[in-house]
């Protein structure tokens, strides 16, 4: 069975298209499936916003045919792993979620690098081209340390 992880921040537009893309480029595609959501219902249907698509594509990854969605209660059936970008969306997600074993599949992205600091992806979403630089390299970062373990643990 492919192990099946969901990235989520507010409007699924700027930083978990971004968070989907990085780290299904790190993982076989023939045991891993990653998808995205927003808590939000704004850019359901919509194309990543404009700034992400340009990093992801200075960084080699294509991620126009992504559109937006909103999390639902049965993502937390159908996903093993849920990332979420910060504190704001990670509270959010645990109280949409329907039971305990839920609870437990949600983990605040950052925590894989820096374990305990509970530290937000910054929203970059009101900000210039450059935040969206620095959203790139902190997701490229901690999904380094999320593939290696999965890859580890798929062995
Ligand atoms: P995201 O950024 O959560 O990283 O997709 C945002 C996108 C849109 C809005 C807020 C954050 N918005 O308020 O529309």
């Amino acid at each position: 069975m492919k192990t099946r992880i969901l990235m989520v921040c507010l409007g699924n537009i700027c930083r978990s298209p971004l968070a989907e893309s990085i780290l299904s480029s790190k993982l076989p595609k023939k045991d891993f499936i990653v998808d995205s959501a927003g808590t939000g219902h704004w850019h359901v249907g919509k194309q990543p916003d404009p700034r992400s698509i340009a990093v992801a594509d200075k960084n080699g990854l294509d991620i126009t045919y992504q559109k937006g969605r909103q999390i639902t209660k049965n993502d937390f059936l159908q996903f093993d792993l849920i990332y979420t970008m910060d504190l704001s969306v990670h509270k959010e997600v645990l109280e949409m979620a329907p039971d305990e074993a839920s609870k437990e599949k949600v983990i605040l992205i950052l925590n894989e690098l820096f374990p305990g600091e509970n530290m937000d992806i910054p929203d970059p979403y009101y900000g210039q081209q450059n935040g969206f630089e620095t959203v790139f390299r902190m997701l490229d970062q901690t999904c380094d340390v999320i593939a290696e373990r999965l890859l580890k643990n798929n062995k």
